[in-house]
């Protein structure tokens, strides 16, 4: 007897289930790729702050932040600065629109913390520090911070305010770190998502 005509399965129909089961297989692959990629590396959020100065200073810069896993980096250059150590904060309001700038509220304190270093365990998530002016009065900030987001959930900083003061944050003083008078604010404002 012939086996395979008594199989009952001819030989084109066989092709084609292991044909359909291919394509399922990187069909699905496909998706388990693309769902990955827009959790995690190849989407990167990012947002920009100009900042402009506050009455009868001269302060002006920008503040880039993009978000790394669950840290955001943030980038800055300011001028115009005096020489030295500028407490450096997002506040939790983003209006920019009083001329000394207390219209942006406290600082950014979604986790009801005390105020501290940006590196601190138990801080106001805008706690980002100090800007240190050089003697041109320039000052460049880098730095990754955790409990800040450009997301959509209560750890954004997307709409708030970023703020330079003219004294130093001596990181301790409640609630503000004691740093004096604010040179400069800018809104924060999220970037077009690019995927690379
Ligand atoms: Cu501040
Ligand atoms: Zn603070």
């Amino acid at each position: 007897a012939d086996r395979r005509r008594g199989a009952g399965r001819p030989a084109f129909r066989h092709y084609r289930e292991v044909e359909y089961m291919l394509t399922r297989l990187i069909l699905a692959a496909a998706v388990a790729v693309l769902a990955g990629c827009g959790s995690m590396s190849l989407r990167s959020a990012t947002a920009t702050a100009t900042l402009a100065p506050t009455k009868g200073n001269q302060a002006s810069g920008t503040v880039n932040f993009t978000q790394k896993g669950d840290k955001v980096l943030v980038a800055a250059r300011v001028t115009g600065l005096k020489p030295g150590l500028h407490g450096f904060h997002v506040h939790e309001k983003g209006n920019c629109t009083a001329p000394d700038a207390a219209s942006a509220g406290a600082h950014f304190n979604p986790g009801a913390g005390p105020h501290g270093a940006p590196t601190a365990a138990a801080r106001h998530a805008g706690d980002l520090g100090n800007l240190q002016a050089d003697a041109t009065g320039t000052a460049l900030y880098n730095a990754e911070v955790t409990g800040i987001s450009l997301g959509a959930n209560a750890d954004s900083i997307i709409g708030r305010a970023v703020i330079v003061h003219a004294n130093a944050d001596d990181l301790t003083t409640q609630p503000t770190g004691n740093a004096g008078a604010r040179v400069a604010c800018g809104l924060i404002s999220k970037s077009a998502d690019k995927w690379f």
